[in-house]
């Protein structure tokens, strides 16, 4: 058989995802009877996705349909579902050593790592790295360590943050009222003060924007210590440079710039909370580069070990000056999540990823800006790359860009089921607890390029050159298109409209979409 007659006989295998059964399937309906019966209803899942298998961007469920993953299991599986390089570095170690426990002994990768971020951190050396096992780990020991390390009990942190969870990182937190909801007391000594979210936090829209990121800033200096709050007894201010759960609002850098004075100025650490927005998310290692302000500590997770289990503290070395016994983890830093982070990095460099993400996220944000004026659905699309056009290397979050609701557009919970019409794990966000969540899209799928591969195999399919058509399909939807490059195959990104579709799942409502979350990715080919 020539080549000619295979490619015209050969059915063309299709891209993009593919559903063959109703959602739930019947393997994953047993799979969700067992979860409602034995798994903590705390969880805030979106939608009754159960996977099996991932590679790349597509993330296969128990009954063989296939979705394509916009959420990198919140922002984790940065260079996509089981990248082989990851998958061997974590074969590799596991046949070597499982387990030693840097606590109480010493392995070659931890001081391996520890040298490779040394590297990239956003501040100059010496540093010195703590281990641990989440982002709230991570947070829990920048506390501890500022509060050690300047013997002040105090804690200067940001409305709309999301640090964690345990009650240290949780005191922190200042996201969800349910979040912290019947835990009280929490840790003692922690102020929130307002973050500069130009869009919603603004009380005039006519302010300058640097103006009010300003006065956010000096709120600190000008009012709380003046009033309540003596500034030598503050340890640190922990900030997200970009605020994740808090909505991807960015930190404008005249804001940074601000409380690296104030920190300065008063002998407090400036304590960068890097969890989501590090490991090369928006296009630089850390997003705080894109504000050139030094940190004096940065909390790491989630993408840096590709989805095993890891959190780092990274600090300047004089400031890491507690003793032996001060603080430790059984597991942290554990083998398998060095070797896996270890990959990661490699990966990054090779793949050349931040180029990529900042690339993408350039592209998607140009082509987005014009949603607010266009669209009105549509408040505020968000980005570095808009600050920053004449700088090719710096640029946007790989989540990038967030289209946020026009408040009086906020729709109504819809039932559950938004995947049904294909694609796509959304952010996840919980019905009834977010209400946040009803107002923006926020989309953190993995950084990979897509590899070149012949038409038909979706395989390693990651974020790729995006190309964002925004049409309005309907009076209460947005509609638009994302474009691969080298293989077409699009996405429809529908966004739940202020009341909900007579027939949410059916055909003509293609802006059926969202559910839970009151938004969702669907793929439509
Ligand atoms: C900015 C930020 N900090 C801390 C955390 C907590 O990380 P973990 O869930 O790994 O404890 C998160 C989790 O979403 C986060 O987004």
């Amino acid at each position: 058989m020539t080549a000619k007659t295979m490619t015209a006989t050969a059915p063309e295998k299709k891209i993009g995802p593919k559903i063959k059964t109703a959602l739930p399937g019947p393997n994953a309906k047993r799979v969700l009877a067992g979860d409602q019966r034995l798994i903590s209803p705390s969880y805030t899942r979106s939608y009754p996705l159960v996977a099996k298998s991932g590679r790349g961007i597509v993330v296969t469920d128990v009954d063989g349909n296939e979705f394509y993953d916009f959420s990198a299991g919140i922002a984790v599986t940065s260079t996509g579902h089981c990248h082989p390089e990851v998958v061997a570095a974590i074969q590799k170690q596991a046949a070597e050593l499982i387990h030693m426990s840097g606590t109480d002994f010493y392995y070659e990768s931890m001081v391996q790592l520890a040298d490779r971020l040394s590297k990239i951190a956003p501040m100059p050396g010496p540093h010195k790295i703590y281990y641990g096992n989440s982002g709230a780990e991570a947070i829990e020991c920048a506390l501890k360590l500022a509060r050690y390390h300047t013997k002040r009990p105090n804690i200067i942190a940001f409305f709309g943050a999301f640090h964690g969870r345990t009650m240290g990182a949780l005191s922190l937190t200042a996201s969800k009222p349910q979040q912290r909801r019947r835990f009280s007391p929490l840790m003692p000594g922690v102020t929130h003060v307002p973050y500069p979210d130009l869009y919603r936090g603004r009380p005039d829209a006519a302010q300058d924007s640097d103006a009010f990121a300003l006065s956010c800033a000096r709120f600190i200096e000008e009012k709380l210590f003046k009033t309540t709050l003596p500034p030598e007894e503050v340890a640190a201010i922990f900030v997200e440079p970009v605020q994740g759960e808090g909505g991807y609002v960015v930190a404008p850098t005249i804001f940074m710039q601000e409380l690296r004075r104030i920190c300065d100025r008063h002998g407090i650490l400036l304590v960068l909370d890097e969890v989501q927005s590090g490991a090369g998310r928006t296009g630089k290692w850390w997003a705080v580069e894109h504000t050139g302000v030094e940190p004096d500590m940065i909390c790491i997770a989630k993408g840096i070990a590709s989805g095993m289990p890891l959190g780092i503290t990274l600090t300047r070395s004089e400031i890491m000056d507690w003793v032996p016994g001060s603080h430790a983890s059984t597991f942290g830093g554990n083998p398998i999540c060095i070797a896996a982070a270890l990959a990661t990095l490699d990966v990054i460099e090779k793949e050349h990823l931040l180029d990529h993400s900042a690339e993408v996220g350039t592209h998607m944000l140009k082509r987005m800006s014009t949603w607010p004026t266009k669209l009105k659905l549509v408040g505020d699309v968000r980005g570095r790359g808009l600050r920053a056009r004449s700088d090719r290397r710096a640029r946007l979050r790989a989540r990038r860009s967030v289209p946020r609701l026009r408040p009086q557009h906020h729709p109504p919970l819809p039932p559950a089921g938004s995947h049904k019409r294909g694609v796509g794990c959304c952010d996840g966000c919980p019905r009834r607890v977010h209400p946040a969540s009803r107002k923006v899209i926020r989309a953190c799928p993995v950084l990979p390029k897509p590899r070149a591969k012949p038409r038909g195999e979706a395989e390693g399919a990651g974020t790729v050159t995006l190309t964002l058509r925004p049409r309005p399909r309907s009076e209460n939807g947005i509609h638009c298109s994302l474009r691969r490059n080298d293989i077409k195959f699009y996405f429809d990104f529908v966004l739940h409209l202020n009341r909900p579709t007579r027939d949410p799942y059916g055909s003509d409502a293609k802006a059926a979409l969202l559910q839970r979350c009151g938004a969702a990715v669907v793929a439509i080919l």
